[in-house]
Parts: C-alpha cells; sequence; structure tokens
C-alpha cells in the first residue's frame, strides 16, 4: 500500500491566487492595496530568509509590504515603539514580528503589544482567547494551513481522532484547538507522554510537531490514518554533500507505507504557511477599513 501524497505547495499556489483575487478587490474598495508589516530584529540567518520570502509574497499578491530590520541590540522600548506606530498606521492591517527575538527581548511582552486585530500571526492573547472561546479571530498561519489540508482531504473532521504530538505555542496548542473546534477527539501528547506509540496508534489524524527528524515511525501509525508533517529537520550532511537533507518529524518512507496520505517534506506543509499569512493579511484588511469580504472560500 502506498499513501496519497498530500500536495500543500498545489494547495498554497491555489489559495494565493484565491488571496490575490480577494487582494485586488479590495483595493478597488478601499482605494489602497492591503498591507502587511513584517518586523525582523537581529542576523539570524533562518529568520531573514523566512522574511524576505514573507515580502517577496506579499507583493506577488499585489498587497504592500513594509519590512522593519532592527540590530540585533535594539532596546525592548525602541521595539514596543515600533509596534504602537504600526497599530496606528492606517497602511498596516497586519503586523508579524519574525520569531524567535534576541535573547534579551521579552518575547511575550512583545507579541502582547501587538493590535489583536492586527495580529496575523495570530500569536496575542487576545487572539489565543478568541481561538479557545470559539470567538472569530486570526488563527496562527501553520495550525490552519494544516486544517485546511485535513479538510480538503478528509472533508468532516467530526468524531475522528487527532493526536497532536508537540504543545508550542506556534504550532501544538493552536492546532489542538482546531481540532477541537471541527469535533475531533484530540489528544496532545509531548515529551513527558508515556508510550507515545500506543497513543499515536489509536490516531486517525497525526499532526506532528516536535522538531525531530523522522521520530514517528510507521509502525506507530494506525492503518489509514491522515498524517500532517510540521516538521522540518536538516540532516547533517552526506558524503559529497555541502547541505544535508531536509526531513519531517516523521519517517516518510515508512509512513507512506501505513497511511492513507501523509504530507511530504518539502511541499506538504511548509508552504501553506506563508499562503495562510497572506489569507490572514487581506481578511484583517477587509475587517479593518469596513469592507465586506466578498462570499466564497478563504
Ligand atoms: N518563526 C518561525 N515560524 C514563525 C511564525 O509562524 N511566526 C513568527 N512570527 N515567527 C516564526
Amino acid at each position: 500500500m502506498s499513501a496519497e501524497i498530500i500536495d500543500g505547495k498545489a494547495f498554497a499556489a491555489d489559495l494565493r491566487a484565491r488571496v490575490a483575487d480577494y487582494a485586488a478587490t479590495f483595493a478597488q474598495a478601499a482605494g489602497r492595496k492591503a498591507g502587511l508589516a513584517v518586523v525582523l530584529v537581529g542576523e539570524d540567518p533562518a529568520s531573514k530568509v523566512y522574511v524576505a520570502s514573507k515580502g517577496r509574497a506579499t507583493i506577488e499578491c499585489g498587497m504592500a509590504s513594509f519590512e522593519h530590520k532592527l540590530p540585533a541590540d535594539t532596546a525592548q522600548e525602541a521595539l514596543i515603539a515600533l509596534i504602537d506606530q504600526l497599530n496606528a498606521d492606517p497602511l498596516v492591517d497586519g503586523i508579524l514580528v519574525q520569531l524567535p527575538l534576541p535573547g534579551h527581548l521579552d518575547e511575550q511582552a512583545v507579541v502582547a503589544r501587538i493590535d489583536p486585530d492586527k495580529d496575523v500571526d495570530g500569536l496575542t492573547p487576545i487572539s489565543t482567547g478568541r481561538l479557545a472561546l470559539g470567538q472569530p479571530g486570526l488563527v496562527p498561519c501553520t495550525p490552519l494551513g494544516s486544517l485546511m489540508l485535513l479538510k480538503d482531504r478528509l472533508g468532516s473532521l467530526s468524531g475522528l481522532d487527532a493526536v497532536v504530538i508537540g504543545r508550542s505555542i506556534l504550532v501544538g496548542k493552536p492546532m489542538a484547538q482546531l481540532l477541537l473546534a471541527e469535533n475531533c477527539t484530540v489528544t496532545i501528547a509531548h515529551s513527558r507522554t508515556r508510550d507515545l506509540p500506543a497513543v499515536v496508534r489509536r490516531a486517525d489524524i497525526v499532526v506532528a510537531a516536535v522538531g525531530r527528524p523522522e521520530m514517528i515511525k510507521g509502525s506507530w501509525l494506525k492503518p489509514g490514518c491522515t498524517v500532517i508533517d510540521v516538521g522540518i529537520n536538516r540532516l547533517p550532511p552526506e558524503d559529497g554533500q555541502t547541505k544535508g537533507r531536509l526531513v519531517g518529524d516523521v519517517d516518510f518512507a515508512e509512513a507512506v507505507q501505513v497511511a492513507a496520505a501523509v504530507t511530504p517534506v518539502p511541499g506538504g506543509v511548509g508552504p501553506m504557511t506563508i499562503a495562510v499569512l497572506l489569507r490572514n493579511t487581506v481578511v484583517a484588511a477587509h475587517c479593518n477599513a469596513g469592507v465586506a469580504l466578498a462570499a466564497g472560500a478563504l
């Protein structure tokens, strides 16, 4: 048996095309483009790559991109002042502070300062509370993108057993809330979970977000389950390579023998994160400018 490979890249391209349509309609109605501000503090190489691709994707979708690059030794007060300025800027609909921040900065305080209606990352306490309460609001990009892939494949998720491996604020916790809202029976597993293989074997839906290369084995999976692999891990280079291979948290070669459907790494959840960020920005723009969102799927 060989599982269906869920094509996140194609799904993300589709979503981006739909976002571009909504962005064009918004620009017509509002007389300005929807705008996303991305804040990068310091020189983390991976963060620089992410921020550059977010900026490019924003412009490709017909939205305005505002990049704020600050030195690694930026003071907390200066960063908070920038957030306040972006909160007050009517051309900015979405604000994303790239994480992690340098160690001397209070990440939670910085994120909490973002206007919840511009919180396109869905990470502020208000956004988190809205999600937990089932109120409308902005939802973290990677979990929402993962949910879109699941619903596209499975339709209704109601009554299914879902296991989320990992309890991070960025992925695990919001993912569990989203699955609960879809009426799944949700288990959050983590580093202290006893007999993880037995917990995973119960699941119709497995979401892996632990950051450990190929940790989840084929023998742990229930035959016919759907696997969403959020992990992006680079293995050490093999002979003759300059860079190691990218792998997920799931042993892909084993999982395709057991599961009904699996997301690959790369090309699965990864491309969804930016597509959903753009989606959240255009949705926030409509809300903030008082422009009704046209009916349709976003
Ligand atoms: N760093 C890695 N992923 C993310 C993300 O989704 N949002 C932010 N703000 N920082 C990140």
